[in-house]
């Protein structure tokens, strides 16, 4: 994939700019970054803290040739590739879907959005948050949130972590798209999949439940053991998993 980086002091949200500009017929591998959001956005309607300069805030725009149900995966193969780069330096793991942790607190989140053209895909944009460089945290997500700093003491260059993620997507995209599903991915991720194993209760728009969060299975599917011993594959949509005993 060819990636074409644009760079930007301050924006609304990189998600929202990399939109307004495949609107305008952007290519595939668009990237946009931002060292600062003025309205950073999270999942369900969240926002995200986007005021630090010192952290990375980016969207790529893709143009995937899948049907709109394989769009979710694309957020764990985001997942999965920023986890790569993290691990080279920190024992970061996944929070299934959508977050990256880091002794036991959050430190990335991604924000999937996907865009039709009828029933087809006109772009998927996926926005990757990481704290990197900050130091501290407002009140609200103090307990929860950390960074690289934080937790090795060094300082990491954003513009070479952006790239070495890039890198690692590009690869694992290649795979994706030929597969269209995780099956390639599924143990390696799962081995990273700081969920395994816990009990997590599983919020939907109509249901929630408790069980033993198992993997993912080729579709990206959380698998979760209920308490009758029955298993559920959890898609990776308007749902949220959370930690019994904590965050993850
Ligand atoms: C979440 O954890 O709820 C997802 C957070 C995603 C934040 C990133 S920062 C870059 C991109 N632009 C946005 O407005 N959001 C994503």
């Amino acid at each position: 994939m060819d990636y074409n980086i644009r760079h930007y002091v301050e924006i609304d949200s990189t998600n929202t700019e990399a939109h307004r500009l495949s609107l305008q017929d952007a290519e595939e591998g668009l990237v946009v970054v931002a060292k600062k959001q003025s309205a950073g956005r999270g999942r369900q309607g969240r926002t995200w803290e986007s005021t630090d300069a010192d952290n990375l805030y980016f969207s790529l725009l893709l143009r995937p040739t899948i049907t709109p149900q394989k769009a979710p995966m694309l957020t764990l193969v985001m997942a999965y590739s920023v986890a790569n780069v993290l691990r080279k330096y920190t024992a970061a793991e996944i929070k299934w879907p959508n977050d990256l942790v880091l002794a036991g607190k959050k430190i990335c989140g991604i924000l999937t959005e996907m865009h039709l053209d009828g029933t087809a895909i006109a772009d998927v944009v996926v926005g990757v948050g990481i704290n990197v460089n900050q130091t501290l945290f407002s009140e609200e997500i103090a307990s929860t949130a950390t960074s690289l700093l934080a937790q090795t003491g060094r300082r990491f260059d954003n513009d070479k972590l952006l790239l070495e993620i890039l890198r690692a997507f590009e690869q694992q995209y290649e795979k994706f798209l030929q597969a269209e599903n995780l099956s390639y991915l599924q143990e390696a991720y799962n081995q990273i999949l700081a969920n395994a194993n816990r009990e997590v209760r599983v919020l939907q728009p109509n249901q929630a439940y408790q069980g033993t969060a198992l993997g993912i299975n080729e579709r990206g599917e959380l698998m979760v053991r209920k308490e009758d011993e029955s298993i559920e594959a959890v898609y990776a949509g308007e749902v949220s998993v959370r930690g019994i005993y904590g965050y993850v």
